[in-house]
């Protein structure tokens, strides 16, 4: 095993997202992607450039007075993440073509990635968006301008920690096709132990101690169906060794408990699967945020 290492700036050569200001009221950080304005202002149902920046900095001000976090003021809520994922066309054939598949994205904040696979062709009933704040979840309404009738998936709050809401089954062996299931009735992830085609975790790992992260693996992973090709994936901070990483926002240090390429895959391949049954991916990118770079890990769990 490799020991846990503080790492920063100086030691990894790496770029850390620092915010020039973490101001709610501060809109220079709205840098919307061609491809998202396009998105959101489909979705949505706005034209103007400006119309959709103004309605941005209205869910943003309701989202940080609930949640003042410095992610919501550098607007990264409102980052399409899941179509830089590498499986994202694989994740919409599985959708199309698994009968009743389902696809859950979780600790989704408004649940972004969500509405981006339902509006590229997943089931939208078989989507489930899920995170332990019901605010950011209501807020998801506000953003795409939607309600519970005009918009099928569901949006389901809790904590990944609580097993009340999320406990930890061994993986499934079961590869016989699951029955469709109403996800309009859920009140926890626990109903769906091995029914899940796809799950989507993207910037959730990091947020967490190295041994709550294997307990999220675990907790994911017997949410999994045991069908060859279903697959959980995401991203999180990156790092080149298992350690520390530390990032300065806002002047104030955060530090996020960080695999390496190695040792996530090892946790999956061996510790959270049985070695063997699964196909592990990893991919260390730079990835440019507000004129920085911060290395991150894209990852892929594939049953075989
Ligand atoms: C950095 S945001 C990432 C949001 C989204 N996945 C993305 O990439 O844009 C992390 C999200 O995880 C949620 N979260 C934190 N702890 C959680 C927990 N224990 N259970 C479920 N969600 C959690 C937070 O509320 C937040 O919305």
């Amino acid at each position: 095993m490799e020991g846990a290492a503080v790492h920063d700036d100086s030691t990894l050569g790496n770029v850390t997202y620092q915010p020039e200001s973490t101001l709610p009221e501060d809109a220079s950080l709205y840098d919307l992607t061609s491809e998202e304005t396009a998105f959101f202002k489909a979705q949505i149902g706005i034209d103007d450039d400006e119309d959709l920046k103004r309605h941005m900095l209205e869910i943003k001000a309701k989202a940080y007075e609930t949640a003042p976090y410095p992610w919501i003021c550098g607007f990264v809520f409102l980052r399409v993440n899941i179509t830089s994922n590498p499986l994202y066309d694989y994740i919409l054939k599985l959708g199309r073509e698994r009968p009743d598949a389902v696809l859950l994205d979780i600790g989704c904040c408004f649940g972004v990635d969500a509405r981006r696979a339902a509006a590229d062709g997943f089931p939208a009933k078989n989507i489930i968006a899920s995170d332990i704040r019901n605010e950011f979840l209501e807020l998801s309404h506000e953003l795409f301008r939607t309600t519970p009738a005009s918009y099928p998936g569901c949006l389901l709050p809790g904590d990944v920690l609580d097993p009340e809401f999320l406990s930890i089954a061994k993986p499934s062996n079961d590869v016989s096709p699951a029955p469709a299931i109403d996800l309009s009735s859920l009140k926890s992830l626990n109903p769906l132990h091995g029914r899940i085609s796809a799950i989507n975790a993207t910037r959730l790992f990091h947020l967490f101690t190295e041994d709550k992260q294997l307990h999220l693996a675990k907790a994911l992973a017997g949410l999994l169906s045991a069908q060859p090709g279903s697959v959980i994936c995401g991203h999180q901070v990156g790092i080149l060794e298992k350690g520390i990483s530390v990032a300065k926002i806002s002047g104030s240090e955060h530090r996020s408990f960080c695999h390496s390429p190695k040792t996530w895959t090892s946790l999956w391949d061996g510790e959270v699967f049985e070695k063997g049954s699964v196909k592990v991916e990893t991919e260390l990118v730079e990835v440019p945020i507000h004129g920085r770079i911060l290395l991150v890990m894209r990852w892929s769990v594939m049953r075989l």
